[in-house]
């Protein structure tokens, strides 16, 4: 089949590669000329592990494409998939649509016999109708059906969740040549029987967010637990285990941490309360999971300081990682960036290292903060190591090195990567999430 990706961020490359890979004739489209430029020339805009190979291979094999120009390629193709961003929108929270209507616009034009026209982007329920009518207004005669095609890729195993999906949805409204069309795009991966599931095209777009908004209750239900546990002196790790063998229950997304964040539960949990508030039906769980995911990180700042022994003033503490979570390089509503902010409006200095996020780190975070080389070298004169997001390389610490590098001997362990009595061996006091005295 012959694809044309409108967005060549994240879910778009991926996409666009992956799609490339099963055989497809793919192009992924973006109006910024330097991202383009990049990708022709092999360079990645993103971290993602394998994306580079992947679009390597396909790039010498003919089957991936780039373009600055939408025209052509939409008009070859018999999908168009949009896949722009929808950030939030300042100052109420909802999605803004305007790249998606933009997009929607463009394509209009391009149009030329049968074609699809699927929407990747996270999008609040409706947005396919209006799709529909932008494009019926501008070419009324234009032979097309949009369908919604919601993304579940988590970011640094993106590649792995597309090619071995749990599920694919589609959302129709009505064209039988757009389910057929849909089923042909995602038939190499019928090999692993993945439940491809038809629905109404508004059920398929709420389906997304509620699937978000379930895993940031998940999330957020746990990290309370967590606080409760150190209350009465219980292990939050030994419940999540305990509730999660519970097929009902699962055992994912039940690590207590610093709380969520990233470039998509933020955003989208925030975006769903304000449907649900328009439409009457308000979502209190969901409204209360953002309230207290929000909170967390007043909560975690109060356990670093105490951790020093009540006041930061004049110490240095030491962070390892930045990213909002491991394998990207991605930093957006990262609980690293208000922690540290916090940190440093009590008159910490503080010292950070990440693997991939330190480039963009560099651009958000208040501009006394200074990078290390490596988590030693970070470690150098600390008061506090604070092991913020759980990359591999900070899995296996030498601490005796860490020991003699550090002015005092305390590790904040903010996402449960070792166990107490490893840590406590080599003299350091150790604070985590979730384990009562
Ligand atoms: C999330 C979803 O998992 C994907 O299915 C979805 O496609 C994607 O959003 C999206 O809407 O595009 P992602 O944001 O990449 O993916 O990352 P997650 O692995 O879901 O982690 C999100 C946040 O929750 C991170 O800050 C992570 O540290 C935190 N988390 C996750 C926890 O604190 N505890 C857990 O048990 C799991």
């Amino acid at each position: 089949m012959r694809i044309a990706i409108i967005g060549s961020g994240y879910v778009g490359l991926v996409s666009g590669a992956c799609l490339a890979d099963f055989g497809h004739e793919v192009t992924c489209i973006d109006k910024v000329h330097s991202k383009i430029d990049a990708l022709r020339a092999g360079r990645m805009p993103i971290f993602e592990p394998g994306l580079e190979h992947l679009v390597e291979r396909n790039v010498a094999a003919g089957q991936l494409t780039f373009s600055t120009e939408l025209a052509k390629p939409a008009s070859e193709a018999d999908v168009v998939f949009i896949a722009v961003g929808t950030p939030s929108r300042r100052g109420d929270g909802h999605a803004d649509l305007s790249y998606v209507y933009g997009a929607a616009r463009e394509i209009a034009g391009a149009l030329c016999g049968f074609t699809v026209v699927a929407i990747k982007s996270t999008v609040p329920v409706g947005t396919g109708d209006e799709v529909d009518r932008i494009i019926r207004s501008v070419n009324p005669a234009a032979d097309f059906a949009v369908v919604s095609n919601p993304e579940f890729l988590r970011e640094g195993a993106a590649i792995d969740d597309f090619k071995r999906p749990d599920r694919i949805v589609v959302g129709l409204a009505g064209d039988e040549r757009a389910r057929d069309a849909m089923a042909e795009v995602y038939r190499p991966l019928y090999l692993n029987k993945p439940p491809l599931i038809f629905t109404g095209r508004r059920t398929s777009e709420l389906i997304k967010y509620a699937a978000n908004a379930f895993l940031a209750l998940k999330i957020t239900f746990i990290n309370e637990i967590a606080d409760l546990c150190e209350n009465v002196g219980a292990n939050v790790q030994d419940v999540a285990r305990g509730i999660g063998l519970d097929n009902r229950i699962g055992p994912k997304f039940l690590h207590a941490g610093p709380g969520y964040g990233g470039s998509c539960f933020p955003k989208d949990t925030s975006a769903l309360v304000r449907t649900a508030q328009d439409s009457n039906a308000p979502l209190r769980l969901v409204e209360t999971a953002v309230a207290v995911n929000d909170q967390r990180k007043r909560t975690i700042v109060r356990k670093v300081v105490s951790a020093c022994g009540g006041n930061v003033r004049g110490k240095t503490i030491a962070i390892l990682g930045l990213t909002f979570k491991p394998n990207t390089d991605d930093m957006r509503e990262a609980p690293s960036l208000s922690i540290i902010q916090a940190l440093i409006d009590l008159g910490a200095q503080v010292r950070a290292f990440d693997p991939e996020g330190m480039t963009q780190a560099r651009t958000l975070l208040d501009s006394s903060v200074s990078y290390a080389e490596g988590p030693y070298e970070c470690a150098e004169g600390a008061e506090a190591l604070v092991i913020v997001t759980e990359w591999n390389q900070f899995r296996a610490l030498d601490f005796g090195r860490l020991r003699r590098a550090m002015s005092s001997a305390v590790m904040v362990d903010l996402r449960n990567i070792y166990k107490r009595e490893e840590i406590l061996k080599h003299g350091f006091r150790y604070v985590n999430v979730g384990e009562g005295a």
